[in-house]
């Protein structure tokens, strides 16, 4: 448990890295709200810094900013659009105030794992994702992967029933909340870096995350245990400003387009294996892990059902299909 405690701590003490910027490089702060290492995300970004740091050296620098340091998840867009960051990747829950093309991504027990994610990206419908804000001045440049949620909560939760009454912290997406209002819960959105504090001191109860997410933020060290639901995805828009992208130099901009497209194939291979790693250590730990078996699954599923009532029409019966025809 202490060694565990100890590692963790670790993993969340300020260590920025930056490359030092040269006068007239390209400047490239990319901004993230988790871990560095251990994380798909964080180790995603340190690899597209390297690579730009690395094959770009004298037109383009990156600058990576983990954990927040730089901006929540619930202010890096508009930061965005003000010049202050010009790359990040939050997560698609939190897209609602710029577009509602990605309530598909939540609903819940939708997508067999990240395969199945990624076999729908891929698709006309999938890519066309990516161009949801153009209207707005933000421009999708990939998709990065993290993985399946779990529940966890501060008292044992095996059926949906077990949830009545408790306060999950949420990301702030309609689909999600309705999720939790169908567990008679009730639910808080809030930034990704203020859960940990928010389960510690009690304000909220309970929360929803991946294995990667619950292990390198210490969820588990103040929860009872995680609840193996597999419900849902966390898996995260690379963004940019669409007017910044649109005035890079064309050399540039192309360069930096290849070198994007290969990390996200190299390290989307990555994800599920990071998140299996971080679930065994969450064990080994001592976390406590509740598996479902069929009839408890069931259960989730009978639970979760009104929540695709609610949204089948907004979000188009032709689309979760083809989101179901996915197998990865
Ligand atoms: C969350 O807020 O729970 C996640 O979106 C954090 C992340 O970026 O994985």
């Amino acid at each position: 448990w202490l060694v565990g405690a100890i590692a963790v701590a670790a993993t969340l003490a300020p260590q920025i890295t930056h490359a030092a910027c040269d006068p007239g490089e390209e400047l490239i702060r990319f901004s993230h709200v988790t871990a560095e290492s251990g994380h798909p995300k964080g180790e995603a970004a340190t690899l597209l810094a390297n690579r730009i740091n690395t094959e770009l050296d004298g037109r383009a620098c990156m600058e990576v900013y983990p954990r927040s340091s730089l901006f929540n998840d619930d202010d890096v867009l508009d930061a965005m659009l003000r010049g202050d960051v010009e790359m990040a990747a939050p997560s698609l829950s939190k897209f609602e105030a710029y577009t509602l093309a990605f309530r598909i991504f939540d609903l819940p027990f939708l997508f067999e794992d990240i395969l199945a994610v990624e076999e729908f990206q891929a698709s006309p419908q999938g890519q066309e994702m990516l161009l949801a804000m153009s209207d707005q001045g933000l421009l999708g440049l990939g998709f990065w992967h993290n993985g399946m949620k779990q529940i966890s909560a501060n008292v044992p939760l095996e059926r949906p029933s077990d949830a009545e009454g408790l306060m999950f912290r949420i990301q702030p997406s309609a689909v999600i909340a309705a999720q939790i209002a169908a567990l008679g819960a009730e639910s808080q959105a809030m930034p990704f870096s203020q859960v940990f504090d928010a389960l510690e001191s009690g304000q909220v109860d309970a929360q929803q995350n991946t294995w990667s997410n619950i292990y390198t933020q210490g969820f588990y060290l103040v929860q009872d245990g995680i609840t193996e639901t597999n419900h849902g995805i966390i898996d995260y828009l690379v963004v940019t400003s669409s007017d910044w992208w649109q005035g890079l130099d064309d050399g540039l901009r192309a360069e930096l387009e290849q070198i994007i497209l290969e990390v996200t194939h190299e390290r989307n291979r990555f994800a599920f294996e990071l998140g299996e790693l971080a679930r065994m250590r969450v064990r080994q730990d001592g976390g406590v892990i509740r598996r479902l078996d069929d009839a408890a699954r069931e259960e989730w599923v009978a639970a979760f059902a009104p929540v695709w009532d609610q949204f089948r029409d907004e979000i188009g019966s032709d689309l979760i299909a083809a989101a179901q025809a996915a197998e990865g």
